[in-house]
């Protein structure tokens, strides 16, 4: 039985299909180029991440699981949050992003106090547009300084998680996927997944 996860995103699926371990066959839309963007309208991880599933689920038969994720940094208010993506504008590069992020900080006179941040993941289970369970998965950190390492993808670079000298991009990616955002929110959800993966 196959899953499919909402996102054209191939570093979130590489993350999830490495989470969840062997036994799923896991896609995602970038098979599907007849499914169009779906725009994140919602004011949460959890209303972006339930209508992505729903919508996506509508339109294929197999099992949906949609991640919305984002950065949130103390000193700024909790931004970039939900607009993690598009942070520096829809065709930014990571770099950008980062970029941008640094700068903001810089303005707020961010002590290392203040540099706290997290990432929080949200994911969403649906089935002929429905939702049948929602989990969330947060991993607390810091900033660094300066772009560090060179694995992950989005802000990696730049989140050094509590008990670690250094950043997501730094560590090795097993190590990540053993405790991050996205780790904690689908350890809550293995069994029912499974679970469901075996009724269909
Ligand atoms: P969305 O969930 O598609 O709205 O996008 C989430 C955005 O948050 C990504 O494009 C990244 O910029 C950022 N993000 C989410 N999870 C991670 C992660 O595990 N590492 C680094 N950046 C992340």
């Amino acid at each position: 039985m196959q899953l499919i996860v909402a996102t054209r995103n191939t570093h979130k699926t590489r993350e999830i299909e490495q989470i969840l371990g062997s036994g799923l066959a896991v896609r995602d839309l970038t098979a599907h180029p007849e499914i169009s963007e779906i725009t994140e309208s919602g004011m949460s991880f959890e209303e972006n991440a339930k209508l992505k599933a729903i919508a996506v689920s509508k339109k294929l038969p197999d099992l949906v699981i949609a991640d919305d994720s984002g950065l949130e940094v103390e000193a700024l208010g909790g931004a970039p949050g939900i607009h993690s993506a598009r942070y520096a504008g829809a065709n930014a590069s990571d770099k950008e992003k980062i970029a941008k992020l640094l700068r903001q900080l810089a303005k707020v006179d961010a002590k290392s106090d203040r540099r706290r941040a997290r990432f929080r993941c949200v994911l969403a289970v649906a089935r002929d547009g429905q939702i049948l369970a929602t989990v969330e998965g947060v991993v607390k950190g810091k900033i660094a300084e300066r772009l560090c390492g060179l694995h992950g993808f989005g802000y990696d670079p730049i989140f050094i998680p509590d008990g670690f000298e250094e950043t997501f991009a730094e560590l090795p990616e097993e190590l990540k996927n053993n405790i991050s955002h996205r780790a904690k929110a689908i350890r809550k959800l293995q069994a029912q997944l499974l679970a469901l993966c075996r009724e269909v």
